[in-house]
């Protein structure tokens, strides 16, 4: 009989590797991602990408927001609302961050309102593991479910990962979103049918 992990358990498990990887181990899978993005065609094509300031052990995602700003993207950034929902606003360089709830970094550009994720031709999105099908497990506030429900399907969504959390199964609850796709430092972008 096959076990199904719980999310939570799911989540534990690879919030405390990440906890223990090195340094030197995060800045190489951060230049990865980012390198291996930054080819994406969509992500080169795309005149908006909403994407998110990465926080405590997740993938840093500062150098790709950095790059992506600099090549002209407007790059949307979420700031999150008192009920967990998303609100976005636009990201205009590093000096256009400052600290938000919850130990986020969060633009300081007016909001625009929760819907604006969906004028993104890419979204990138924080993921704590996602499997096969494009299942995504994040940190539990539901908040990126939420964004991904406004997002039309012919969009390039993309959860960011460590090497080890594209997994087989992701548990799920009926209002869980999936991605149309993973990058993984190993891997680059792993789309999902
Ligand atoms: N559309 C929604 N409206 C209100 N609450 C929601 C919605 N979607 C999910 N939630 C709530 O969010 C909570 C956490 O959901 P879940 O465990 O799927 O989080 P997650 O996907 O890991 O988090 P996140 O999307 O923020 O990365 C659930 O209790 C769920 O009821
Ligand atoms: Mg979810």
């Amino acid at each position: 009989m096959h076990d199904i992990v719980s999310k939570t358990d799911l989540r534990t498990g690879i919030l405390e590797r990440r906890a223990i990887m090195t340094p030197e181990a995060r800045t190489a899978a951060a230049r990865s991602l980012r390198d291996a993005l930054l080819s994406v065609p969509e992500i080169e094509m795309a005149g908006t990408i909403a994407a998110y300031a990465s926080i405590g052990t997740e993938p840093d995602t500062r150098s790709l927001l950095f790059a992506l700003w600099k090549r002209g993207a407007y790059v949307l950034l979420p700031r999150l609302l008192p009920d967990g929902d998303l609100d976005w606003a636009s990201f205009e360089g590093p000096d256009s961050l400052a600290p938000g709830p919850r130990g986020c970094l969060e633009p300081t550009e007016p909001p625009r309102g929760p819907g604006a994720v969906a004028s993104a031709d890419v979204v990138l999105v924080p993921a704590v593991a996602i499997d096969r099908s494009g299942m995504r497990l994040g940190r539990g506030g539901g908040s990126y479910d939420r964004a991904l429900a406004r997002v039309g399907p012919a969009i390039l969504t993309v959860g960011l990962l460590y090497d080890t959390e594209l997994v087989d199964e992701v548990p799920s609850e009926p209002h869980d979103r999936r991605v149309r796709a993973a990058a993984t430092p190993a891997e680059g972008l792993v789309r999902f049918a």
